[in-house]
């Protein structure tokens, strides 16, 4: 089974919360697995139950519960911190209800001083790790790290919450770390404990009850990471998107830029051909449009668009661009230039795959599109239509979001879904929408999660305009609506 970041576990459990499932009930779960773990092992009369601040002292405060439900196990309980430090509301309503479980030994520690404390660790049987879990910062700290001296210098079985305390859970390394016997992970391996040894002990995988979806579709828990910025970043740090477009089309490419713009980008520059510029730019203020020498798309700009590519973090290209052969093969020569691009409407007639070395591609196709790029006919079944994009992205090496009532979106590996958006986003337009925010996402993130954020924030804010607007809703109205989307 295929190991995960932390920060990827994460986004599963805030999009478990987002489709109802309660963090809380996670946590029940992820306890009472630890208390089964616990008796199970030949010796557990003793039982020392050490927590930190965090869930992951909140797992093992249902631990102790559940351990305290057989009254021949002694529980005791020690919290690393004052109790009124305890950082989140469940694991605090856990710890308040050990205060009903005829536990006696609970104590708080701020510091190493309450030597009749770290007895207990002499006479446990079992040590129960939950000082620190994934939300590990930096240098381990005090108390915590006393504790860890404390846990390592006895000679109890030690089973550790989500991971060894100490261990870094995406690198695997660690200082001062927690030498577990059993090391109980939530859900998925995580990267940092596949290489089981010292510190982990046997890794266990443990279900907790997620739910398929927090895991194949896309949620918010996916785009939260992207919506925090530095409080002092500048100008052009948060994403200076590129958009080649127009020709046939005026609006196409200024739809696509004011949703970068509405989605977070710094910098949009729309580079167009000379026919369509000054009506582009006369669309908005906000729109910055350099004019190309012709009045297609050529490869006599090529000279100009390096400068402006190497001036930008991702290009959006094809939208309005029209289907000229002269078109195509700028289209063509463009590409090697970009490291990163979307490739959209127009540009994805006729398009060379796989991409250049060093390019990282995000195809947005609508089924036509995606039938003459694979020259098939595509599934219309969600299972079959997954797999043809997935080994369509594999064979690849690109990412593809294929937009639909339901949008995929692969890279060749992975598969999710996007249940996003309504038929009122039928509507023109709403394409270019949907690569503008990709483009300014991909700015922020790797590919992958940009066409997966995208297609949740074009189809969330298309929502919110569908129930102003009903049927009647236009891209603009979705472009109006990025921006609730991707408040904090
Ligand atoms: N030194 C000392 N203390 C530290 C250090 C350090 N270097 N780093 C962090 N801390 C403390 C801080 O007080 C920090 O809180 P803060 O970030 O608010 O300041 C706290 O430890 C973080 O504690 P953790 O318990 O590691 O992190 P978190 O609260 O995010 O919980 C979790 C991690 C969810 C329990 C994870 O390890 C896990 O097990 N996940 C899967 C199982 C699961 O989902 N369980 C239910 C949890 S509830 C939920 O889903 C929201």
């Amino acid at each position: 089974m295929q190991s995960i970041t932390p920060d990827r576990m994460k986004a599963i459990d805030t999009n478990c919360t987002h489709l109802g499932l309660k963090g809380i009930q996670l946590m029940e779960n992820a306890g009472a697995a630890i208390a089964r773990k616990v008796l199970s092992l030949d010796v557990h009369n003793n039982v020392l139950i050490v927590a930190g601040r965090g869930n992951n002292g909140g797992d093992a405060f249902v631990a102790a519960r559940h351990l305290s439900y057989y009254g021949n196990i002694g529980v005791r309980v020690i919290l690393a911190g004052k109790a009124t430090g305890i950082r989140t509301n469940d694991a605090l309503e856990n710890f308040n209800l050990l205060k009903h479980c005829g536990i006696n030994d609970l104590t708080e520690i701020t510091d190493s001083t309450q030597s009749d404390v770290f007895q207990w660790f002499k006479e446990a049987d079992v040590i129960v790790d939950g000082l620190l879990g994934t939300g590990i910062r930096g240098h381990i700290r005090e108390p915590e790290a006393t504790l860890i001296d404390a846990i390592n210098t006895g000679n109890s079985y030690v089973v550790a919450v989500d991971t060894p305390s100490g261990l870094d859970p995406a690198t695997g390394e660690g200082e001062n770390t927690v030498m577990a016997d059993t090391t109980l992970t939530f859900h998925r391996m995580k990267t940092g404990l596949e290489n089981q040894g010292e510190f982990t002990g046997d890794v266990e995988i443990i279900n907790i009850g997620i739910c398929r979806d927090a895991e194949d579709t896309v949620n918010r828990g996916d785009l939260e990471p992207l919506l925090k910025r530095h409080i002092d970043s500048h100008k052009g740090q948060s994403g200076r998107v590129l958009i080649i477009g127009g020709g046939r089309y005026y609006g196409a490419p200024a739809l696509s830029a004011m949703a970068a713009l509405r989605t977070g980008a710094d910098i949009v520059t729309i580079a167009s051909p000379a026919n369509v510029s000054d009506t582009i730019a006369s669309f908005s203020p906000n729109l910055i449009v350099r004019k190309l020498s012709s009045d297609i798309l050529h490869t006599n700009d090529i000279e100009i668009l390096k400068d402006l590519i190497h001036a930008h973090d991702v290009v959006v290209i094809g939208m309005g661009l029209g289907n000229e052969e002269a078109i195509r093969q700028a289209v063509n020569q463009i590409l090697p230039l970009c490291n990163k691009v979307v490739v959209d409407a127009d540009a994805l007639n006729k398009l060379q795959l796989p991409p250049p070395e060093n390019c990282e591609m995000i195809l947005t196709p609508h089924s036509g599109e995606l039938a003459r790029l694979t020259e098939k006919e595509v599934e219309k079944e969600l299972p079959a239509r997954a797999k043809m994009l997935q080994d369509f992205s594999r064979e690849n090496k690109i990412i593809t979001a294929l937009k639909g009532k339901t949008d995929i979106i692969s890279d060749g590996r992975y598969i999710r879904q996007n249940y996003s958006g309504n038929a009122g986003m039928s509507v023109g337009g709403t394409g270019d929408v949907l690569a503008g925010i990709v483009g300014a996402l991909f700015c922020r993130t790797d590919a992958f999660n940009a066409a997966c954020c995208g297609a949740f924030v074009n189809g969330e804010a298309g929502d919110v305009a569908f129930a102003k607007k009903g049927y009647g809703l236009l891209a603009t109205d979705v472009i109006e609506h990025i921006t609730d989307i991707m408040k904090q």
